[in-house]
């Protein structure tokens, strides 16, 4: 098989259903032997990465994509690579970001290891954000400050530089690694996924317990590289790898 890069979301996408699972890692263990990536692109931090790492049957990926993007670890050694976070530098204040968010009572902070230096992260219900994203985006816009809002599975809200997401790391790691968007496969679930399917011509496996928001997307932005899976996690990228004949 020709090498491919893999790229896939954690809870709710590949992790949630350990047969499958262990079943997919066979898969992916065998492609890597032939050349392919396996990286891991999740919201969490590198601390809680490795929570996860313990609960569920996970393989260390050639790459890890930690903090919705804002990370990017090549060794799980806690260092992320200074390349990356140098481009995400300009025109992002984190003080500031703290300062307007202040605002809003409805915004309740993240435990203090899901907060970096590029990622301010808060919990918010979906009742209060109807009315809070708009007004908070506003505020932040008046304040002349460049950043993007992520609101994830009706519960997360991630505040980040312009030009930080799944999708910019990915397509970083992809030209670093040097794979083309038809040789690169992304998987996910949910709302931070979403940059992940918008990035480009890559090819797209939603999984079938997709949240709303990432389902709502995918509706809004049809194209024959994304693949909707009936089966949930796991399974579902089993499915999707089959559908476009990379298994
Ligand atoms: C993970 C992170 C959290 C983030 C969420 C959505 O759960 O731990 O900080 O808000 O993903 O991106
Ligand atoms: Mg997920």
């Amino acid at each position: 098989m020709t090498p491919i890069l893999f790229v896939t979301d954690l809870d709710h996408t590949l992790v949630g259903d350990d047969f499958a699972h262990e079943q997919l890692n066979e898969w992916l263990l065998a492609a890597r032997a032939t050349g392919s990536k396996i990286v891991y692109s999740t919201g969490r931090s590198l601390i809680r990465y490795q929570e996860l790492a313990t609960e569920a049957p996970l393989f260390e990926p050639d790459l890890l994509i930690a903090s919705v993007g804002t990370a990017i670890y090549s060794q799980l050694d806690g260092t992320p690579s200074s390349e990356w976070q140098e481009k995400l530098t300009p025109g992002w204040d984190r003080d500031r970001v703290m300062a307007t968010t202040a605002h809003f009572s409805d915004l309740v902070l993240q435990a203090e290891t899901e907060q970096s230096a590029f990622k301010v992260s808060f919990f918010l219900t979906e009742e209060a954000a109807i009315e809070l994203l708009p007004q908070l985006d506003t505020l932040l816009k008046q304040q002349g400050l460049d950043v993007q809002l992520i609101y994830s599975s009706g519960r997360d809200l991630d505040v980040l530089p312009r030009h930080a997401n799944k999708g910019a790391a990915l397509t970083f790691v992809r030209q670093t690694l040097g794979f083309a968007p038809e040789r690169t496969i992304v998987c996910g679930d949910s709302g931070n996924d979403i940059a992940l399917f918008a990035a480009g011509s890559e090819r797209g496996i939603i999984v079938g317990n997709a949240q709303p928001e990432l389902l709502s997307w995918h509706r809004d932005h049809p194209t024959p590289n994304h693949y909707l899976a009936k089966s949930h996690c796991a399974a579902g990228i089993l499915e999707g790898l089959e559908y476009f004949g990379f298994r």
